[in-house]
């Protein structure tokens, strides 16, 4: 099913049926390098990891994949691989996208690709760039995760608001999280709601609040720790 969308302020993408942005009206790129980027402190990881593995739920936009890709790209890693996994249910149409990229000038020939590459109507596999691996899931993370064999390096934990979007934030989701990410793999996610953290310590997280972006106070990182891999390995 097509997302709903309106544009508030000439052109931020709004969901209709969440009553919630996208992404920050402030700085959305910003955003993503605060919360993501940092909070899964990848730029301190990247040089050290052959094969990264990102796994995020919600594409939305694109926006994070992209500005990953840029700042992945940057690095020049030569050779080094990047794998990205997304899951969406309600993707936006190929125009929406170019619209809601547009705010970014330094995008631009990412956001083109994407949206050459962009499907709506089907999951998407892509050697999207030289050494950049792409899948994107069209459906419900809850139903496609859990049959899914994968261990993230990283996880950006995205959809709307907790208090809208709760199924995207569930216990039982969060220990599919969990069980697809690899031991010291991490987590970051702009909220720091009291469930969402719980469910997060239960699938085996260590979890810290740090200082949320713009005008949030607290988001929620955190670390898989020794002590849970242990014991799955024993059952
Ligand atoms: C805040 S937006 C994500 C923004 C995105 N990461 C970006 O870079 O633009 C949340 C996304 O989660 C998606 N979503 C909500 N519930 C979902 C579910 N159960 N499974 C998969 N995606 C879902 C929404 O359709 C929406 O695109």
């Amino acid at each position: 099913m097509l997302s709903k969308l309106e544009w508030r302020d000439g052109d931020f993408p709004v969901s209709i049926q969440f009553d919630d942005p996208y992404y920050s009206i402030t700085d959305g790129r910003a955003e993503t390098d605060h919360v993501f980027i940092n909070g899964n402190d990848l730029i301190q990881r990247w040089p050290e990891l052959q094969n990264c593995t990102i796994a995020e739920l919600g594409f939305g936009t694109g926006l994070n994949f992209l500005e990953t890709v840029k700042q992945w790209q940057a690095l020049n890693l030569s050779i080094a691989k990047l794998n990205f996994i997304s899951f969406e249910q309600y993707p936006i149409t190929k125009e929406e996208m170019r619209k809601a990229l547009s705010h970014w000038p330094e995008l631009e020939s990412l956001s083109k690709k994407l949206s050459e590459t962009w499907n709506p109507e089907k999951t998407i596999e892509s050697e999207f760039s030289e050494n950049i691996h792409l899948t994107i899931h069209i459906g419900d993370a809850n139903i496609i995760l859990p049959n899914l064999n994968f261990k993230a390096d990283a996880w950006y934990l995205d959809g709307f608001s907790p208090a809208k979007n709760p199924e995207l934030w569930s216990e039982a989701l969060m220990l599919e999280v969990g069980k697809h990410t690899c031991l010291q793999g991490t987590f970051a996610t702009y909220t720091a709601a009291g469930f969402v953290k719980r469910g997060l310590q239960a699938a085996g997280f260590e979890v810290k609040k740090v200082k949320g972006f713009g005008r949030k106070r607290e988001m929620l990182i955190g670390r898989k720790s020794n002590k849970v891999e242990s014991t799955e390995n024993e059952s």
